[in-house]
């Protein structure tokens, strides 16, 4: 009995130790966390892309790591939108490109994957040789649709191949670490449309395995003032560009990204202009 209080003890000193260390993150969620909106936020009641998803070498879920359908949301999202350009960082076997070339018939694709040469970060999923990357989408027939570059994100110059204002939608989706993602995401900002969005894939609320890092950086980002959502019953995270000369309904409520004085300043719409 005497041997068991000391291990007892231990065990609730521990657990003390363990939740007091996790106060920050809970604080942070509490006050950052990621407000939910729905999966059908845009096309709801629009009609959705009729065709199979190419299947092979996917990388999303229901295909890979869990049975919730990312990949029906990315897709019915690029299918309502009607790109013209699409950016994704992260191609891997390019099975995401090649479903993307099926739901949005015009749209070109830009896509980045560093060559092992020049990966870095820790969560970077796959270290793929240069004939595996982009294989999926090339094996489709969509090879002249695509601009496939090799860079590591952190040391690409997107002013190379896109002009400001012009992506309408960019998937971030390459190292998943929380500087990479919230690199990621500054680099591409300005280069999305007014009305354009940022998707960011393995995103989730309960931060397990994978998941955290790319939730934090959102939650770090949402701190600088993006308007980033958590996309209920999936992976995904989407933030929306504003049209700040728009006046009328928003699309989210948002705060604009501002240094210095106007910190706080806040473009307010509610939750009911959601179309
Ligand atoms: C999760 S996979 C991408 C999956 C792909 N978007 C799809 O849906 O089919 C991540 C990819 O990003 C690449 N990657 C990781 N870190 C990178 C970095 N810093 N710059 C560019 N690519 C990177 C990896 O080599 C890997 O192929």
């Amino acid at each position: 009995m005497t041997s068991l209080i000391p291990t007892r003890l231990r065990k609730i000193l521990a657990r003390g130790k363990r939740w007091t260390r996790g106060i920050p993150g809970r604080f942070e969620a509490w006050r950052y966390g990621l407000p939910e909106i729905e999966p059908d936020f845009l096309f709801r009641n629009r009609p959705r892309p009729h065709f199979k998803p190419i299947t092979d070498d996917c990388y999303m879920p229901p295909y890979r790591g869990s049975s919730h359908n990312d990949l029906e949301f990315l897709l019915t999202l690029g299918h309502q939108l009607d790109p013209a350009i699409v950016l994704e960082l992260g191609t891997a076997y390019g099975n995401t490109v090649a479903n993307l070339c099926l739901a949005c018939t015009t749209a070109r694709i830009l896509t980045v994957n560093a060559l092992p040469e020049q990966i870095s970060g820790e969560h970077v999923t796959e270290v793929l040789a240069q004939e595996d990357i982009g294989r999926v989408y090339r094996d489709a027939g969509f090879a002249e649709r695509v601009t496939q570059i090799f860079a590591n994100t952190l040391d690409l110059a997107l002013d190379e191949y896109s002009e400001p204002n012009s992506i309408d939608m960019a998937i971030i989706d390459a190292c998943h670490d929380t500087d990479f993602v919230i690199h990621d995401f500054e680099l591409v900002a300005p280069f999305v449309r007014p009305d354009g969005f940022v998707l960011l894939h393995d995103t989730h609320p309960s931060m397990e395995r994978h998941l955290g890092s790319s939730y934090r950086a959102c939650m770090a980002l949402r701190r600088e003032g993006y308007d980033i959502r958590h996309v209920r019953g999936t992976w995904w995270a989407v933030w929306k560009k504003q049209d700040h000369a728009e006046t009328g309904s928003k699309f989210f409520e948002t705060r604009t990204r501002s240094k210095g004085p106007n910190k706080t300043a806040r473009s307010l719409s509610s939750m009911s202009s959601f179309r």
